[in-house]
């Protein structure tokens, strides 16, 4: 198998390849759109606390696996812990990538589609009605959406196979700085719309009213999807890791720059929709519908528009290039599959079942009338991942921990063997995962399941 494992070559290629994973489309529609119907300021309180006492437990513990072992999680929870079931752990890690691709590849081409347009000048002078129009053709295709699945596909794993430095490290280098630039062109353009002060309202308003028990399951649930946890993509990463990496600062940093990107996207779109008195929740509609509608109508629009969807696409790439580096190392180093051949072929898996849920979206799509207790394809690959397999995941990653890690052995692996002074961060990690995280993590599978 691999005798020489590829690693990220300096601190900062960690860094933006790990924020790379976290920043993706949820940061552009779901997070802001949780924020402000939520209750704003309250609400982002409570997400803060739920990344501090569940997001940065998982993490540092998905960390220590991966730069402990060197390997993909089948092969990392196998080296843990030889001849247990707890390689499962890994196993369901891997699945649960796949099941998140099969859909996430999908949106993603809806945007590069959407940028392609935008580029082409599409949505100069377009109406609502026209925007509408032209998001429900867009989804339920066939053809085009199923095209643009593919070329994301095609795009990601030809970046997959270039390999950690030359393919991840060096995409998400460079893409990383230029989707803060073009996030603060976009803020500037927003913040400076006659009546955008109401945008900044709606985010950033402090109503403890609406701070219900499901706004802070919610809460759980978005740190955990925003900070890419429990399905084996930060075990994969950090076992690219330099081995000097500062674990618990690594995984702070991501987590705080991940809520700036969020917070700075939410700064983008709501003055925006404010100042064109739209509608704010409209959800995943809120980026396809409204946001042409509103950049269309502005001086340097089109521009503007064409800088839009090219910070999304580049979230969405760069979240994808963690989700395909799952199953690629799996396959490369648990069965010796040649590292660019695993990429294709995992692009063609993805294609080939993603297909089903890019052709559900819609009633009207053309595998639309195929539902199953309610939902189609793409619903199934989203609830069974989101809210199923990835606290499953998560929980079982810091039961592991719990019962085969001891306070020295972690001591030892966070504090590089003793190199770094690691002060109350290792306390307070050690409580975390010990007591608070697994009955966090239980709650969010009860709310996610219906149970709660
Ligand atoms: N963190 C990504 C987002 O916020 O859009 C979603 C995601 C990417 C989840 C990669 C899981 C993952 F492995």
């Amino acid at each position: 198998m691999n005798g020489q494992r590829e690693t990220f070559s300096s601190g900062l290629a960690v860094f933006f390849a790990t924020l790379g994973s976290a920043v993706g489309l949820g940061n552009i529609w779901k997070f802001p759109y949780l924020v402000g119907e939520y209750g704003g300021g309250a609400f982002l309180a409570v997400y803060l606390l739920c990344v501090a006492f569940i997001g940065l437990p998982v993490m540092w513990t998905e960390f220590y696996v991966g730069r402990k072992t060197r390997k993909n999680p089948v092969g990392a929870m196998s080296m843990l812990s030889p001849g247990t079931p707890w390689k499962h752990v890994g196993t369901m890690g891997v699945a649960s990538a796949y099941l998140i691709m099969f859909f996430y590849s999908c949106v993603a081409g809806w945007v590069y589609y959407y940028l392609f347009k935008a580029i082409q000048g599409d949505f100069v002078g377009i109406t609502m009605e026209a925007a509408k129009a032209e998001f429900g053709a867009v989804v339920v295709g066939p053809l085009s959406p199923v095209l643009w699945q593919f070329i994301v596909l095609v795009v990601v794993s030809s970046i997959i196979a270039f390999g950690v430095q030359k393919g991840i490290e060096r995409m998400t280098k460079t893409l990383m700085p230029l989707l803060f630039v073009l996030i603060l062109i976009c803020d500037f353009r927003a913040l400076t719309l006659p009546g955008a002060g109401a945008g900044v309202d709606f985010l950033f308003q402090v109503d403890f009213s609406k701070l219900s028990g499901a706004a802070i399951l919610t809460a759980m649930g978005l740190a955990f999807f925003k900070l890419s946890l429990g399905m084996g993509t930060m075990t994969t990463y950090a076992s690219y890791f330099t081995a000097d990496n500062n674990l618990f600062r690594t995984g702070a940093k991501v987590a705080v720059s991940d809520t700036m990107v969020s917070l700075l996207a939410g700064l983008a779109v709501f003055p925006t929709v404010f100042s064109f008195g739209l509608e704010p929740g409209a959800g995943p509609g809120l980026l396809f519908m409204t946001i042409p509608l509103v950049f269309s109508q502005i001086p340097f629009g089109n521009l503007l528009l064409v800088a839009f969807f090219f910070l999304a696409s580049i979230a969405a790439t760069t979240a994808m290039l963690s989700l395909v580096e799952v199953p690629t190392a799996w396959m490369s180093e648990e069965y010796g599959v040649d590292r660019k051949k695993a990429a294709a072929l995992n692009a063609l898996i993805i294609f080939c079942i993603g297909i089903l849920a890019t052709l559900s979206v819609d009633k009207a799509s053309f595998l639309g009338s195929y539902t199953w207790l309610g939902r189609g394809f793409f619903d199934w690959f989203d609830y069974l991942s989101s809210n199923v397999m990835l606290p499953v995941g998560g929980l079982c990653f810091v039961i592991f921990v719990r019962r085969h890690l001891s306070w020295e052995e972690l001591r030892r692996e966070f504090s590089n063997g003793g190199a770094l002074p690691l002060g109350g961060m290792f306390t307070f990690y050690w409580f975390s995962v010990r007591y608070v995280t697994p009955v966090l993590l239980g709650l969010i599978f009860l709310h996610s399941v219906g149970v709660l």
